[in-house]
């Protein structure tokens, strides 16, 4: 289409490749709605996954398996959005290494999420270090006009901009300077009332079934001063509740009130709440089912993705060695 904006979006293929319900909540249901309106691409980004440690490569195609089931079940059509693996367009590393050169390494060494996980887990690899020169290059190399990100990857954004404008100031207008497309997003809250996030332990996965996720509800934090049925709660601080806000449509009247005068207990209001919540991804669900016994569509989705991708990163590749006056043959 060619009046469409182009967006493009990213996410790691770590752990199982799994996806829960802070993802589907946070990123994903939005895609779902953002491939209607622009021209979209949906990187699983597995180089970026190697920075956290190279001998993660082994499980990596089962992990981009499941995030590419995820995708699919949760309503992405290939037919819209470009579904593909980064290391299938080899574009991304050459303008990872045009922009390497482009960028002074305490720029990179200032970053917090450099610095987080540098601390928290000792990170210091050199390709670690580019994280964000890589993440520039996902994002540059489709002249993306938008990336839907959350605010912690603000900076990364911000820099992928300035790498652009620097090279246009540098060769010429070229390349688009991205920028991030925030969209309201509800918190959602792990089972111990932090976000919800895999390296916590407290997530609802989207591959469970509707008996798992009834069961880890029953087990989820709730308002520490309610203790039992009969004692007034505050919905307000309460996962639970928060939970509520995004799947019972009728929250603030059928449990705000009955939770604070203590009528209605922790123990109904969770299966009010699962009862919802696994009628909204019963559909996911069911067709993850099916897409899982078809593991060759989802392959083939990947390699025909990664063909439209190529054809587009190649002209932005094509225009940028232009631009550098190192298209040599021409
Ligand atoms: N850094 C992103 C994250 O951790 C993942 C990512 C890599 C990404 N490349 C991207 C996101 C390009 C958006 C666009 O979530």
């Amino acid at each position: 289409m060619p009046n469409k904006k182009t967006i493009l979006s990213g996410m790691q293929p770590t752990g199982t490749g799994q996806l829960h319900l802070g993802n589907y909540e946070g990123a994903l249901k939005n895609w779902v709605k953002l491939q209607d309106e622009y021209n979209m691409y949906c990187c699983i980004v597995d180089w970026h996954t190697l920075t956290a440690g190279f001998e993660n490569s082994v499980n990596l195609k089962d992990c981009i398996f499941n995030v590419a089931a995820d995708y699919l079940s949760a309503g992405l059509d290939p037919e819209k959005c470009a579904i593909f693996i980064q290391s299938d367009v080899k574009e991304h590393a050459e303008l990872h290494l045009l922009f390497s050169m482009m960028i002074s390494v305490p720029t990179l060494t200032r970053l917090p999420t450099f610095v987080e996980k540098k601390e928290e887990i000792g990170l210091d690899n050199y390709g670690f270090l580019g994280y964000p020169v890589l993440q520039a290059a996902d994002i540059c190399i489709y002249n993306a006009d938008f990336v839907p990100v959350g605010k912690d990857q603000e900076k990364h954004i911000w820099l992928a901009a300035d790498l652009a404008k620097r090279f246009n100031n540098t060769y010429g207008e070229t390349l688009v300077e991205p920028k991030a497309l925030f969209t309201k997003i509800p918190v959602v809250p792990g089972s111990d009332g932090k976000k919800m996030s895999k390296s916590y332990g407290n997530t609802l996965m989207l591959n469970e079934s509707a008996e798992e996720t009834e069961a880890k509800l029953k087990r989820y934090f709730t308002d520490p001063e309610k203790l039992r049925k009969g004692d007034p709660g505050h919905p307000d601080i309460c996962p639970v509740y928060m939970l509520h806000k995004i799947y019972t449509p009728d929250h603030e009247k059928e449990i705000a009130p009955p939770c604070k005068t203590g009528e209605l207990g922790c123990v109904d209001c969770k299966k009010k709440l699962a009862k919802n919540l696994n009628g909204a991804l019963e559909p996911i669900r069911k067709k993850r089912l099916v897409i899982e016994q078809n593991k060759d569509y989802v392959w083939d989705v990947l390699k025909n993705g990664a063909t439209r991708a190529r054809e587009r990163a190649a002209a932005v590749m094509a225009a940028v060695r232009s631009a550098m006056k190192m298209d040599y043959y021409k």
